[in-house]
């Protein structure tokens, strides 16, 4: 009985577990596994978007300004000169036409939200809303977008570059168009996202009841 304890007690000394002995070769290896792992996921990835992009074979959609119309744009000196607080104002009305295409072919494009925004150097005077729209596949849209501003007051050097452009016949815009929208693929719906623009617009000024319209524009995505 004696030697029967013995015997137990040295196999459970035995039976403690032993460290294992490892160290670098370990880790080196480990970390060749998980690199491998990182490849193997990244080929799976690029493979799959590859194929997803040689099927859908996507275009971003296109947006053309056709047109802009301004019946109105005034600048309100204000009545007493000596009074320092009264600003000048704005009056205005902005028309603008705007064709949206979806060149794809497997592609839908939900418009959520589409904002424009009209500037004169750089100070807002309206903005408005284009109801949301959905953009089928190969679908072209003409968007008409038109930003009234009454009254708006702006700073005398605004003001002033106003007034000196609408007499030379030559006026700077800037537009901003925001749009926020979410694709459709098929059954699949992807997260959405914001595209920003921002254009110049060169346009005349309304003169009697011809209206002001659109001379030249340039565009530019923002992130
Ligand atoms: C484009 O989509 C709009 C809105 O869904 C629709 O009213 C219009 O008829 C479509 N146009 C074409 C050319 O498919
Ligand atoms: C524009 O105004 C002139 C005079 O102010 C008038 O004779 C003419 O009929 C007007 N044209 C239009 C299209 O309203």
């Amino acid at each position: 009985m004696k030697n029967g304890g013995i015997v137990q007690a040295s196999l459970v000394k035995d039976k403690k577990p032993r460290r294992v002995r490892c160290g670098r070769s370990c880790c080196v290896f480990f970390c060749q596994f998980v690199c491998l792992l990182l490849v193997i996921f990244f080929l799976a990835v690029g493979i799959a978007a590859l194929i997803i992009w040689l099927v859908l074979h996507p275009h971003s959609p296109q947006f053309t300004l056709e047109s802009a119309q301004i019946p109105t744009l005034q600048v309100i000196q204000p009545a007493t000169q000596n009074q320092a607080s009264a600003a000048a104002t704005v009056n205005a009305d902005v028309i603008l036409s705007v064709q949206a295409t979806n060149p794809n072919r497997k592609i839908s494009i939900y418009y959520e939200v589409i904002t424009v925004y009209i500037s004169i150097s750089a100070t807002q005077i309206g903005k408005t809303q284009v109801p949301a729209f959905f953009a089928g596949h190969q679908n072209i849209t003409l968007l008409v977008a038109e930003v009234k501003a009454q009254s708006v007051p702006v700073q005398s050097s605004v003001s002033t570059l106003l007034q000196s452009q609408i007499s030379q016949n030559h006026i700077s815009l800037q537009a901003r168009v925001d749009v926020k929208a979410k694709l459709k693929i098929g059954r699949y719906e992807s997260f959405s996202f914001w595209v920003h623009t921002r254009c110049t617009l060169v346009v005349t000024p309304p003169s009697g009841n011809i209206t002001g319209h659109l001379q030249s524009h340039s565009c530019h995505m923002v992130l």
